[in-house]
């Protein structure tokens, strides 16, 4: 098969497990659905809250320089026009005068744009047309251009125009971050892949504030953190490309910015964002604003704009690029099995606990017993339908890295078995080191 083949034939295979195990529905499904819209079901919220409790942990618990914050997701305005957003946050579109659909030029193949063909109904295009990509809304009742308010297409402004109420409140000094997760709204003309573009999504990002003599520096060991954090959701090296963003397609407030790009089924396209937004933002706010938004040197009492370097996540394309990765076949026949190798602090479940048999009681009674113990640190699931091996696939295609069994043995001797999802091997462990072991498993 080619691998083109194989690769859609992946990103099926992954849609579909999604839908049936409860990772990700299609949106409004009982009205027909909604074009691109998806809905993270049971298992789906749990690896999603992963990646995100991942991240913060790592860029905000763990950094003395990094602080959180969480601001309004419809802001004044004002913001959207002191950032550029309602400018230049556009797309180039063209029309089909007959069936009207409409194309984002950039990406017609470039035989039907030398044409003005519409790939659609062979109509003729019209003239590229900037279309912002902010979704409008209106504050109020009334639906009148002074009520008229946007959803926020970045979570990065919350940081900039937060920064003096972070900088009075937390007595950073310089360099130093402001961390956010949250969702983004973008009328995006072509959504698609599954939940790699879509119109609704989320990102972790976060604005590092720098003197503009490092911002080389600091780029550069931004780079490595994406690199290390890249390795953490489990995906190769081979399929992370950078792609050095050229002048002419870099976003308005940017000097420098590479795309950290993943080899997706669909073509290789960007995973996340590394941009140096030199004091573009600090300085338009404090000029539309009147606010001051200098930062005062202690020492030598200089007050200047700091300049800022971003770097960005989508939490959703983080989520489809772990489960690509880890999506694993194993044998043929009778004895296939499909298992997600998830690494552990993004699996779900980190454990199922089983008794055995399911009508021997004394086993069921034991196994309640690991389970609730392991429940109150751990999210553990629980399973007592049909055979072991079933469960264990059942498991296995969730992603859960290890199953517990309760057999007659434990009754003698306090062990339980532990199975392995990747390698399907199982050992003994006594019950009294199970949490031990699932500290070390997911913290070390
Ligand atoms: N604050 C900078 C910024 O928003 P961006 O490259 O436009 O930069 C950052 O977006 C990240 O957000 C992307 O790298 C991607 O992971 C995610 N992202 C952007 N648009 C998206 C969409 N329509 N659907 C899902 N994720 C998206």
């Amino acid at each position: 098969m080619a691998k083109k083949e194989i690769q859609n034939e992946l990103m099926e295979k992954i849609v579909s497990l999604c839908k049936r195990r409860g990772f990700i529905f299609p949106g409004s499904e009982i009205y027909g659905g909604m074009a691109n819209s998806w809905d993270y079901g049971p298992l789906g919220v749990e690896i999603k809250n992963n990646v995100k409790s991942l991240w913060w942990n790592r860029f905000v618990h763990r950094r003395d320089d990094i602080v959180g914050l969480d601001a309004a997701l419809i802001m004044n305005p004002k913001v959207w026009e002191a950032s550029g957003h309602l400018k230049n946050f556009s797309d180039p579109l063209v029309e089909c005068a007959k069936c009207h659909h409409r194309f984002r030029e950039d990406m017609l193949e470039s035989e039907l744009l030398k044409k003005a063909e519409c790939p659609d109904c062979g109509g003729k295009l019209g003239k590229p047309k900037q279309f912002n990509l902010m979704f409008k809304t209106f504050i109020g009742p009334a639906e009148e251009q002074a009520n008229v308010a946007y959803f926020r297409p970045e979570t990065a402004q919350g940081m900039f125009v937060d920064f003096k109420n972070v900088l009075d409140t937390t007595r950073k000094n310089l360099p130093f971050g402001i961390a956010q997760i949250g969702k983004a709204f973008r009328n995006e003309i072509t959504p698609g892949n599954f939940i790699f573009r879509t119109r609704e999504f989320e990102q972790m990002e976060i604005e590092y504030f720098i003197r503009e003599n490092e911002w080389e520096k600091q780029f550069e060991l931004w780079r490595k953190e994406m690199h290390e954090w890249m390795k953490l959701l489990g995906l190769e090296a081979k399929h992370i490309h950078e792609l050095e963003v050229s002048e002419d397609k870099r976003a308005h407030y940017s000097k420098r910015t590479i795309d950290f790009e993943y080899d997706f089924p669909f073509g290789t396209s960007e995973l996340y964002g590394l941009a140096y937004r030199t004091d573009f933002d600090l300085s338009s706010h404090a000029a539309a604003s009147g606010a001051n938004l200098k930062y005062k040197d202690a020492e030598t009492n200089e007050e200047f704009f700091p300049h800022v370097i971003e770097p960005t996540w989508g939490v959703d394309r983080s989520v489809l690029a772990a489960l690509l990765a880890a999506y694993k076949e194993e044998g043929e026949g009778d004895a296939k099995r499909v298992y997600l190798k998830l690494p552990i602090r993004l699996a779900p479940y980190k454990a199922a606990v089983f008794p055995l048999l399911k009508n021997k009681p004394e086993l069921v009674k034991k196994a309640r017993e690991v389970y609730l113990s392991l429940r109150k640190k751990y999210f553990i699931d629980w399973d007592e339908r049909g055979n072991i091996g079933k469960r264990y696939y059942a498991q296995d295609e969730i992603g859960t890295p290890y199953c517990i069994t309760v057999d007659f043995e434990t009754l003698e001797n306090d062990t339980v078995t532990l199975r392995d999802r990747d390698t399907a091997k199982q050992k003994r462990i006594p019950i009294a080191e199970l949490d031990a072991f699932f500290h070390h498993e997911i913290y070390s």
